[in-house]
């Protein structure tokens, strides 16, 4: 089936292809207020062909950031953001915002002081150069709290002009920690068993429906496996993506993989550039630590093509619902097959990064191949002054966040 690179409808909207950008946390919007440069990156993708560009990692309270250039939606963004899907409609594409919330893993203070909350009581390697080592668990206020932060951060999502939201449930953020039996230890509604630890992440996806009515898309970033023993497995994850599929409330899965705060490189595979991302780590002691412990705490994963295929595949198999391939996916050849496999939708985020205009160039023939080679620099890239593929050469100029 080669119509990948044709027009396609996902949920309510009419796309101009099967290729969607994936939400690569792009470092433009200093202390959570979006810019300029995030504006053009996301018009360049919508010019270059995709479907539908994600803006990535949009925190939908303060407190849900996991440091401080997040962004975040409040009056100084919003102008912004609506500026950024007229320009991205007006290229012929289409906008999503990812919307996410941090749970533990986070070097931030809420507003009142407070520091991070998960599900349960954890400790949080990644606060410990912010002075908070630990995370105590979220009540029932909090959790009611989470819910409509969902819902506010997707009504004003919408108005301000995106054509879809990202709900993430994936990666190790608040909603994969309620849903990972490895962070979830609570006995309550939220937690004991795995359906109490799936009502959380299903009551956001009902209220981010219910805030952007049908008119809207809503997607689900979920995780195929956590990537540790004692985490969220396969099983599990076909379960929770049936619950989903039976809500309505999802027009399209994008099963990913991987925590953050253990297993960041089983997300993306490849390349391990330590050096490079101690030098971005803000402070001192995050510095040092990254240098002299990355090698050994932070595992590496062998990049291959299409890697959570064969995962992505049982979860085909499961389903009805309209579902995306992700994960290494850099050439035709691979982009094609997963519509052979019945993948609804492939997504990318390195191989956009490197070759924005990959769509127009595949579809006219003239590219088989993006030129990323999962070196993974663009991850350090993102906190050194915006995302960008090293492949470019140097950076034009210095920019500081
Ligand atoms: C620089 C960079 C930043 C990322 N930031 C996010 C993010 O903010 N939210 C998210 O869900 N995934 C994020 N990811 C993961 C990607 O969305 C995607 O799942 C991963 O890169 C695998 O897809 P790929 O092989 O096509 O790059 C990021 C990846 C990269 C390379």
């Amino acid at each position: 089936m080669n119509d990948v690179f044709g027009p396609a409808t996902l949920g309510p909207l009419a796309l101009s292809s099967r290729v969607i950008k994936a939400a690569t946390y792009e470092g433009m919007s200093p202390h959570g207020v979006a810019s300029a440069e995030l504006v053009q990156l996301h018009e360049r993708l919508a010019r270059g062909g995709v479907g539908l560009t994600t803006v990535a990692y949009c925190a939908v309270d303060p407190r849900g950031r996991t440091f401080p250039h997040q962004l975040l939606l409040d009056e100084r963004s919003m102008p912004v953001l609506s500026e950024l899907t007229r320009r991205v409609h007006d290229a012929g594409g289409k906008a999503s915002l990812q919307l996410g919330h941090a749970g533990f893993f986070s070097k931030m203070r809420g507003p009142d002081g407070r520091g991070p909350r998960g599900p349960s009581f954890a400790f949080n390697a990644y606060g410990v150069s912010a002075g908070l080592p630990f995370a105590r668990a979220m009540d029932d206020a909090d959790i009611d709290g989470v819910i409509e932060a969902f819902g506010r951060a997707a009504d004003k999502a919408v108005q301000i002009g995106f054509d879809a939201v990202e709900v993430h449930l994936g990666h190790g953020y608040l909603l994969s920690q309620f849903l990972s039996p490895a962070t979830n230890r609570r006995n309550d509604r939220w937690g004991g068993d795995a359906e109490r630890r799936r009502a959380l992440p299903l009551a956001v996806l009902a209220r981010v429906r219910r805030a952007v009515g049908r008119d809207h898309a809503v997607l689900a970033k979920t995780n195929l496996a956590d990537g540790f023993a004692g985490g969220l497995e396969l099983d599990e994850a076909v379960e929770i993506a049936r619950v989903i599929e039976a809500s309505g409330d999802v027009d399209l899965l994008v099963p990913s993989g991987g925590f953050t705060s253990k297993t960041p490189f089983f997300l993306l595979r490849g390349g391990l550039p330590l050096t490079k991302m101690a030098a971005a780590q803000s402070d001192v002691i995050a510095r040092v630590s990254m240098r002299a412990l990355g090698g050994i705490i932070i595992d590496r994963y062998d990049f291959e093509e299409a890697f959570f295929r064969p995962l992505a595949l049982r979860l085909r198999g499961a389903l009805h619902m309209p579902l995306a391939l992700l994960g290494g996916l850099v050439s035709r050849r691979e982009m094609v097959r997963a519509r052979e496999d019945g993948f609804d939708f492939v997504v990318l985020g390195r191989a956009l990064l490197a070759d924005p205009d990959l769509v127009v160039r595949m579809r006219a023939g003239t590219l088989e191949r993006s030129r990323c080679d999962a070196c993974n620099e663009c991850v350090a890239e993102m906190d050194l002054g915006g995302v960008r593929c090293v492949l470019d050469g140097p950076r034009p100029s210095t920019r500081s966040t």
